[in-house]
């Protein structure tokens, strides 16, 4: 079942229906940002997205990828199962696959992506189509790469080799900033590295396979390999390469590598960033990372993802592999669980459903806001996990004061009053670059685009008298 790499995945999705080349001349910005948002909206089970004719290059020497396991279709493809796999079966699976931990890995000698080397004047721009996502943002953002890196006190540990996606903000030539958050794996490394006065060599893979990349999302134990575990959730060894300046194991199939390391103890202003949560992380010193070497396939393809109001392909990328983990460790203790949900807004509310043990073992509770929409399950899912965790810190940091909250428009205003909450601002939807057209899809997209995605549009119709998606 295993895809060698992302082009033989997007092969697959065009087999299945899942995938739209868009031929039509399209702006890096806002044209991609607006397309990633919009693709998230149509229907169940978007398509992926590939961009090859992109506004001030040749046309087919570069492309962008979106939304590439961005519905339940693609991920169900990515586990090689039927598109129409239900959720409940393809974590079924998942964990089943899960068990077969540690398959070890392939070891190649030569990869596609080392046809083309740079090591001098390294300027990151002519080799990757740079756009922001977000009007917001602080910059260009590399946003779903594998970043490798080792335990620098235990560098021979092929366990502690971790692969993990941290968002990237390209910040200059051959100078990007890295966001880790202090609980994950590379900023565990990069603590010992700083304490023993060392930068921490990484190596980034950009364009990947689907199986590595919810492998580098998944909160695996500190000694799991991530390349260990693909090989299980793929039943098939997973093939690596080693980087030529680090010696980190890299995905044989990635599109472009970049080779360099994390100045240590030296930090410099990132972000903000429209996240996940829906609204804009703050601008915060993060350290920087030194790019010594680049390599890349001939036309390579750029892999970007949308980050937004969920559901944006961020979530089917950390929906199952967050709650199979939390399954397992609570099961351990408490044999009457039987499922947990921890899919809304990367785990911020768990949904966990237990045999009964005595009275009162389970207690559940569960509410919202009763001005939001009801039926609008998406919002809804969003208000239960950031919404009310938006509430207690507005609550905490008001001194006293506990301003009641009813509405979303509420909190947004509300957050000047303290500082903490000040970078907290709801994402807009983009809008339309250009004039609309009679297809709802006209409103975000350029018109171009639009037509293109319009028979997928019209494919995903609802049945009449069904009303068509709310966000559209
Ligand atoms: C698209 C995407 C972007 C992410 N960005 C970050 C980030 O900037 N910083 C971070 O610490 N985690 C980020 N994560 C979450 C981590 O990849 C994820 O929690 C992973 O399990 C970390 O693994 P580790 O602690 O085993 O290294 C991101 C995940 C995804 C899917």
């Amino acid at each position: 079942m295993a895809y060698k790499d992302l082009r033989a995945f997007l092969q697959r999705l065009k087999e299945e229906g899942q995938f739209v080349h868009v031929e039509q001349q399209v702006n890096l910005e806002p044209d991609l940002g607006a397309c990633g948002r919009a693709v998230t909206s149509i229907g169940d089970n978007p398509p992926a997205l590939l961009f090859d004719n992109l506004f001030g290059y040749e046309q087919g020497k570069r492309a962008v990828a979106l939304n590439v396991i961005g519905s339940w279709a693609n991920h169900a493809l990515m586990l090689g199962l039927p598109k129409d796999t239900p959720v409940k079966e393809q974590f079924v699976e998942f964990s089943r696959r899960w068990d077969k931990f540690p398959i070890p890995v392939k070891e190649m000698k030569d990869a596609p992506f080392y046809k083309n080397e740079v090591t001098k004047d390294i300027n990151l721009f002519d080799i990757l189509p740079f756009f922001r996502l977000n009007d917001h943002d602080g910059g260009f953002y590399i946003d779903k790469a594998c970043v490798i890196s080792k335990d620098p006190v235990d560098p021979d540990n092929f366990g502690k080799q971790n692969v993990g996606v941290y968002r990237l903000q390209v910040k200059g030539k051959d100078h990007l900033g890295i966001q880790p958050v202090p609980m994950h794996d590379i900023a565990v490394q990069l603590r010992m590295a700083e304490e023993r006065g060392q930068n921490l060599p990484v190596a980034i893979a950009i364009g990947n396979d689907p199986v590595i990349l919810i492998m580098a999302s998944s909160p695996l134990l500190y000694d799991q390999s991530e390349y260990e575990m693909a090989g299980a959730i793929q039943e098939e060894p997973y093939p690596v390469v080693k980087g030529k300046l680090t010696g980190l194991d890299i995905p044989w199939g990635a599109e472009v590598v970049l080779e360099g390391e994390i100045i240590g103890r030296k930090r410099e202003p990132e972000g903000p960033f429209g996240e996940f949560t829906g609204s804009y992380s703050g601008g915060r010193s993060m350290p920087v990372v030194k790019i010594k070497a680049v390599y890349h396939r001939t036309n390579p393809i750029f892999e970007a993802l949308y980050l937004g109001i969920p559901w944006t392909e961020l979530d089917y990328m950390i929906g199952l592999n967050t709650c199979l983990p939390l399954y397992k460790q609570l099961k351990e203790t408490f044999p009457e669980v039987v499922a947990v949900n921890a899919m809304y807004t990367h785990g911020l509310v768990a949904i966990i459903s237990t045999k009964t043990r005595y009275g009162g073992f389970a207690k559940a509770r569960s509410d919202y806001e009763r001005s939001l929409r009801p039926m609008a399950w998406d919002i809804v899912r969003w208000s239960l996990s950031w919404m009310r965790m938006l509430i207690r810190l507005i609550s905490i940091k008001s001194c006293g004061r506990s301003p009641r909250v009813s509405r979303p428009a509420k909190i947004w205003s509300l957050c000047p009053m303290s500082r903490s909450c000040r970078c907290i601002q709801p994402l807009s939807r983009r809008a339309s670059p250009t004039k609309s057209s009679s297809t709802p899809l006209s409103r975000l997209l350029p018109i171009s685009v639009a037509n293109s995605l319009n028979p997928w549009t019209r494919r995903l119709q609802p049945p009449s008298g069904k009303k068509p998606c709310a966000n559209l």
